[in-house]
């Protein structure tokens, strides 16, 4: 903000000499406020979820008013250093990022508050002890995600005594969905012996490792009652893996996943998945309104929660003819 009040001011100085000097009057009626310029690093491309979360940013930037500097960063934390770094040296006004894992960050970010340039945390949280690096985080409750994910199954037992075998699939490995959703899911469920972890691997959030693990899951395991996987993706990819294996998704392993992209509705809409908790990937307007007031100087929120909701398979067909993404 500064940075551009001076560019502004300077260019109302430029502007006043060349109106003392003759100039051309029509043009100089004061100089315009130039646009906020946003540097923005994405995790990738992995999941329906984040290519969904993609478009509403590039939209919500554009419909702004605001410069977007867009960076993808193929799931690899090296990338978005690299990508935060740039956008420093191009003095951007504002740095927003959805970090690949939680660890890591403190000596970028540092970088980024030596040159003032405030960062505001995308989707996915930092470990980082100083909360100074950054102005604010936007996106979802994960542990909150994790427990819903819990009690669904909680319920679906309650008239059960016998053992339930649980497979689970993670997202990527030190990530904060992947973290939070797993310590949510095992809080609720940990209160009854009955439900069991039997295996758990990561599927990296996407498709094809969904169904690389689930087809390993099911060749060393021939029981298993329930599927959570951490994403849509990876819970499509391992409905391949269940129905290659001959057996009936919904059915003879009840599926619930986390995100309620169009596809996984389509699934549970269809009987193949079991109950989706819902992440919105639209947090695009919301950023931008943060954007523009951090930009400002204005004081924020230390942390916005998205605010989600469940699907169940009746719930789903009712939701998709409006899903919008
Ligand atoms: O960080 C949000 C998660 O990342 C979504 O649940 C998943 O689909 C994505 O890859």
């Amino acid at each position: 903000m500064l940075r551009r009040a001076t560019a502004v001011l300077l260019a109302g100085l430029v502007v006043a000499s060349l109106s003392a000097c003759g100039g051309d009057e029509g043009d100089s009626g004061g100089a315009k406020d130039e646009k906020i310029t946003l540097g923005f690093s994405q995790v990738g491309a992995e999941s329906g979820w984040r290519t969904a979360n993609t478009t509403s940013i590039q939209d919500a930037a554009k419909a702004a008013g605001i410069d977007l500097k867009f960076s993808d960063a193929q799931q690899k934390q090296e990338n978005q250093i690299k990508a935060i770094r740039s956008f420093i040296q191009q003095r951007v006004d504002v740095i927003a990022f959805s970090p690949v894992v939680e660890s890591g960050w403190d000596t970028v970010l540092k970088e980024a508050k030596d040159n003032n340039i405030p960062v505001i945390l995308t989707d996915r949280a930092v470990d980082s002890k100083d909360t100074s690096l950054y102005k604010t985080f936007i996106g979802s409750d994960f542990v909150l995600e994790g427990k819903k994910a819990g009690e669904w199954l909680v319920e679906e037992y309650k008239d059960s005594t016998d053992q339930v075998n649980i497979a689970e699939l993670q997202g990527t490995t030190g990530s904060a969905p992947a973290i939070d959703r797993k310590q949510g899911f095992t809080e609720v469920i940990g209160a009854d012996p009955k439900f069991k972890i039997i295996a758990s691997q990561t599927g990296d959030f996407t498709r094809a490792g969904g169904k690389e693990v689930m087809e390993a899951f099911l060749k060393a395991h021939k029981d298993i009652d329930v599927l959570y996987a951490h994403n849509d993706d990876m819970g499509l990819g391992a409905l391949e893996a269940i129905e290659g294996a001959g057996l009936t998704p919904g059915k003879d392993i009840k599926i619930v996943t986390v995100d309620a992209v169009r596809d996984g509705m389509k699934a549970l809409a269809d009987g193949k998945f079991n109950y989706i908790v819902e992440c919105s990937p639209l947090l695009g307007p919301q950023l931008m309104e943060l954007v523009k007031k951090v930009d400002a100087g204005e004081t924020v929120p230390e942390r916005v929660v998205t605010e989600e909701t469940t699907f169940t398979q009746e719930q789903a067909k009712a939701a998709l003819p409006e899903r919008q993404y």
